[in-house]
């Protein structure tokens, strides 16, 4: 049954206050710790400080790096050494949180060393990316993965990391990154949801009348317009025929080594795959923090082209690298796509089997361990997350384990200090909200 109407705008109204008030408390304690910072301003770190400088047998894997196409110099039966050294710009809404438990996984099989931020589970996004926001970051420092959520500014990662590192991030279709985030973030915009107030469709209100709902200058607008754009570090409200936009967008493909696509999520992690020189077990997943399927169906033809047009930057971004992920695709081979597609799923399929309970993704309600409950938007407790079976064998145990543990636990057992996250959650928990 609907909660009464008036308990639900009490409850709104709820969120809204505190998600202004915690979000300013945030930009607070940030505007006193970090230098407010502009991509074309150079770097925080001043000309002359070193920057990493990888360990000798290191150094000698990454010299073998040339534009992104790794040449055999090693000893796994591809000819190729696995690659150790990633950067990962995690977008937002894209299946990101998936990737992450990859390379986590990955991280901990090997004991590799991630650039972690310090007490919650972001670099002060959405403020700039700096060196200085690493837990434990010294001038000379060197990290081989990078993978929470920031606002990317190339040049102050590019130090942390030796200089043949991977960089990869992952993008989507930009009217379906709109409407995921519109749902999970729109309450945190307060300019835009009090302007919404009382609408029974918010998403198909706002598209057909957006610029009487956003503002550009409001709290967290960011979320609502252009977030990959915004997310790589640049202005997300470019005026579309700006020169700028297609440099932009060529900077990022000079940048990145593998520009990943949710929508074709298998394929790419097998571009992953080859690029990394991994193994099938390093790439296999579960999704994690999947919403649940709405109640109102997908997008209708004219909401997406709507959301298209409204997010026009990051569509031409999606546009330019669906088709370079096609030639590359192509290079690949697509027969030899189709069978590792195939043997990818097959196998993520028998992991199914073996570690999840049920066999699929439960509401948070039904879920068991509370280290395996996902981190919920604020009002709505939408999106999914796994039982562990009870009884699995020793082989697998540890592997499931990880493979279901969602971003925050994870960071928590990989030693990462997430105070302010807690504190918030606590504040949740307590408001029951
Ligand atoms: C760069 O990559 C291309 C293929 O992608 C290769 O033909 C070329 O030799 C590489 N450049 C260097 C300097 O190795
Ligand atoms: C991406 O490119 C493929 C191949 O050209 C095309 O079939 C597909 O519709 C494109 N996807 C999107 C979301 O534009």
């Amino acid at each position: 049954m609907p909660p009464p109407q008036k308990k639900r705008w009490e409850s709104m109204a709820k969120g809204l206050v505190l998600g202004a008030l915690f979000t300013s408390f945030l930009l607070l304690l940030y505007s006193y710790a970090v230098p407010p910072l502009h991509p074309d301003l150079p770097s925080t770190t001043p000309e002359g400080t070193p920057s990493c400088s990888p360990a000798p047998d290191e150094s000698e894997t990454t010299a073998a790096a040339t534009n992104g196409s790794w040449s055999a110099n090693g000893s796994s039966p591809g000819g190729c050494r696995p690659r150790r050294d990633i950067v990962f710009m995690k977008t937002h809404k894209t299946a990101s949180s998936t990737l992450l438990n990859i390379l986590f996984r990955f991280g901990q099989k090997h004991g590799l060393k991630f650039a972690f931020p310090s007490g919650r589970n972001d670099f002060a996004y959405p403020a700039f990316f700096a060196r200085r926001l690493v837990q434990g970051y010294r001038p000379g420092a060197c990290f081989n993965i990078i993978c929470n959520h920031m606002r990317f500014h190339y040049d102050e990662v590019r130090g942390l990391v030796a200089p043949g590192a991977a960089f990869i991030t992952v993008l989507r279709d930009p009217a379906r990154l709109f409407e995921s985030s519109f749902h999970y973030f729109g309450s945190v915009v307060p300019s835009t949801w009090r302007r919404l107030r009382g609408r029974a469709d918010k998403l198909a209100a706002f598209l057909r009348e957006p610029h009487r709902y956003y503002d550009p200058r409001g709290l967290n607008a960011h979320y609502l317009r252009n977030l990959l754009f915004f997310d790589l570090g640049y202005d997300s409200g470019l005026d579309p025929r700006s020169p700028r936009v297609q440099e932009h967008i060529l900077e990022v493909e000079r940048r990145f080594h593998l520009v990943l696509l949710q929508e074709y999520f298998d394929e790419s992690l097998v571009l992953l795959k080859e690029l990394l020189c991994w193994q099938l077990e390093d790439v296999l997943y579960f999704r994690l923090n999947a919403r649940r399927a709405p109640a109102a169906p997908r997008l209708s033809a004219e909401l997406y082209r709507r959301a298209t047009a409204w997010n026009v930057l990051d569509a031409r971004l999606y546009r330019h690298f669906n088709a370079s992920f096609w030639r590359r695709v192509d290079a690949f081979g697509r027969e030899r796509m189709r069978r590792e597609v195939a043997a990818l799923r097959r196998a993520n399929e028998r992991m199914r089997r073996i570690c999840i309970d049920g066999g699929r993704a439960v509401d948070a309600a039904a879920i068991r361990d509370a280290a395996l409950q996902p981190w919920q938007p604020l009002g709505a407790k939408s999106i999914l997350g796994y039982n562990l079976k009870q009884s699995i064998g020793r082989r697998h145990a540890q592997l499931c384990r990880r493979m279901l543990t969602p971003e925050i636990q994870y960071l928590m057992d990989l030693g990462v200090n997430l105070w302010v996250t807690r504190l918030w959650k606590a504040v949740r928990d307590f408001l029951q909200w």
